[in-house]
């Protein structure tokens, strides 16, 4: 494995987890619909500790964490365009379509964060030792709040957008209500939201 790349990686997770805090906060302020708002909280609060989580992983590999890198920047630009795309959305005085643009905005940063941990885990395999320990030990951790961060968003967003469709919503989504994991998991409940109506 190239050692500098893992190095890329953990430090681009570290300013996706940064970035999705302020995601969070600014998602918060969109939402309407107070499951989504209770939901929300709590992957704001996971976030924060994945922060720590990552910090305690560079500590082991002797990394400093306020390093910038090329890579870090561009994550940490589409973190705060994520951010400027809700606040635009709040400003025009339709909470419901700021609500949509937030649950787009979350499943966005999500999709990165999925990403990051997914390739965490993989690393974790591959190497050895201290390194393999920490990693695996925070992948272990973090992985299916993950999960749960984007499968249950993905279905608040589908299912805000067709209830603004006016068409019949299942609310909370069907991921949230069979408590998804996985993407198999994600795929049958969507299926079964007809059932669900
Ligand atoms: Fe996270």
């Amino acid at each position: 494995m190239k050692q500098e790349q893992l190095h890329e990686l953990l430090y681009q997770a570290l300013e996706t987890e940064l970035g999705g805090f302020q995601v969070y906060a600014t998602a918060l302020r969109c939402a309407v619909n107070e499951d989504l708002k209770e939901e929300w909280t709590e992957y704001l609060e996971q976030t924060e500790e994945h922060v720590q989580i990552v910090q305690e992983i560079m500590e082991t590999l002797g990394l400093d964490p306020e390093i910038e890198t090329p890579g870090r920047k561009v994550v940490r630009h589409i973190g705060q365009a994520l951010v400027k795309a809700m606040e635009m959305a709040l400003s025009s005085g339709d909470p419901k379509a700021a609500q949509l643009v937030a649950a787009e905005s979350v499943v966005l940063a999500e999709t990165k964060d999925h990403l990051n941990w997914e390739l965490i885990g993989e690393a974790a395999k591959k190497a050895t030792g201290e390194v393999a320990k920490a990693l695996k030990e925070a992948h272990d951790e973090v992985e299916d709040e993950e999960d749960e961060h984007l499968y249950h968003t993905t279905g608040w967003t589908r299912e805000l957008w067709i209830d603004s469709l006016g068409m019949p919503a299942v609310l909370p989504p069907p991921e949230e209500v069979k408590k998804v994991e996985t993407a198999i998991g994600a795929a049958r409940a969507k299926q079964a939201r007809g059932d669900m109506l």
